[in-house]
């Protein structure tokens, strides 16, 4: 079987910075509960203008470069993102057009925060075949549209920002994904969801007034459950691999609260110290969470060679996936 190694990865994260002590001025909340609850000092924010795929395009043309590689050698865009700028066309088009890619296969996949792995997923299966050389997989969000402002319980856990790897199938001795994993459980669709705005509820003024085109969440039940199918899916991948968690270097999951990752890591029986985090300086960013984490990760000199790395995400769905990579 063909090897699908890491060629690049990238990452942005917009400008603009708002603190805590910036989201208590606006509603009933403090810089110590959020960080005592979540873990979270600050997070970036989009300018006025920026859209998802602005943000995709600097975090894959950084990915790029990083790869050695132009533009016009990318052959398949996967773009994961729950907040694309508009229902249609896909934001994976517009960041094709932007990027000056190829008329390449450009399409978006939502499955919320675990939506990169499963692209990643994707895109490994699709570079088996010889048609495919090098693929652009992108986690790309902009919450900040669609979280209620007036709402404590949600607005002070997301934020914006985008992450990019490029996955190439030729022979190198290049970081590789080796095995992934993916999973889905429809029933409990409604512990985080965008009630309005979709096929099932289309705008209209009182959607608008009653905050429905923005985050409603159940919290509680969330962080059981994504405590309980990170660990699973993390258990599953090491099982058929043949591995523990004691032969993996790093876990990057998902940052969406440092208990959850916590409880987690006490879990897989693993430190805290072998947990890749970075939600204090960036709050939940959905499916770009794990590619700004691993590419912070990886310009920090963190990984080092034959480093087995596990990713592994749970979102809005439910969703939960699991990738193993070695370095
Ligand atoms: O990527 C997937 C996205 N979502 C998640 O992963 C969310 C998973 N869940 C969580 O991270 C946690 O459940 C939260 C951080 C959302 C909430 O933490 P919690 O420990 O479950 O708090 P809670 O919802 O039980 O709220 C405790 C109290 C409540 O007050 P009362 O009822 O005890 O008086 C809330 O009203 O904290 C209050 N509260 C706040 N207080 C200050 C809720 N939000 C805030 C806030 N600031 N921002």
């Amino acid at each position: 079987m063909k090897k699908i190694t890491i060629e690049g990865v990238g990452s942005y994260l917009p400008e603009r910075v708002v603190t805590n002590d910036d989201l208590a001025k606006v509603v009933d909340t403090s810089d110590e509960w959020i960080r005592t609850r979540t873990g979270i000092g600050e997070r970036h924010l989009a300018a006025e203008g920026e859209a998802c795929s602005d943000l995709a395009v600097r975090a894959a043309q950084r990915a790029i470069r990083d790869a050695g590689l132009e533009p016009n050698d990318i052959d398949l865009l996967i773009v994961a993102t729950v907040t694309p700028d508009h229902v249609t066309p896909s934001a994976a088009v517009l960041i094709q057009s932007k990027l000056g890619l190829r008329s390449v296969p450009s399409f978006d996949m939502n499955a919320a925060c675990s939506g990169f792995l499963y692209a990643l997923e994707t895109a490994r299966s699709l570079l088996r075949d010889e048609r495919y050389r090098h693929a652009l997989v992108v986690g790309s969000e902009k919450l900040s549209s669609i979280v209620n402002w007036e709402d404590r319980g949600t607005c002070v856990l997301f934020g914006d920002g985008a992450g990019a790897f490029v996955l190439g199938n030729g022979v190198s001795d290049l970081p590789a994904v080796t095995d992934g994993l993916a999973g889905a459980d429809g029933s409990a669709a409604n512990l985080l969801y965008v009630p309005a705005g979709g096929s099932a509820q289309p705008a209209s003024k009182e959607t608008v007034e009653k905050h429905l085109h923005t985050v409603t969440m159940n919290g509680k039940e969330l962080f059981k459950a994504a405590v309980r199918h990170m660990a699973e899916a993390t258990e599953e991948l090491l099982k058929r691999n043949g591995l523990t968690a004691e032969d993996i270097a790093w876990f990057v999951p998902h940052q969406a609260n440092i208990r959850i990752v916590q409880t987690l890591a006490q879990q897989l029986n693993v430190p805290m110290e072998r947990f890749v985090c970075n939600i204090e300086h960036t709050g939940n960013t959905s499916a770009a969470s794990i590619p700004i984490a691993f590419a912070q990760a990886k310009a920090e000199r963190r990984f080092h060679k034959d480093d087995r790395i596990v990713l592994t995400a749970f979102g809005a769905g439910l969703t939960w996936a699991a990738t193993l990579v070695e370095w």
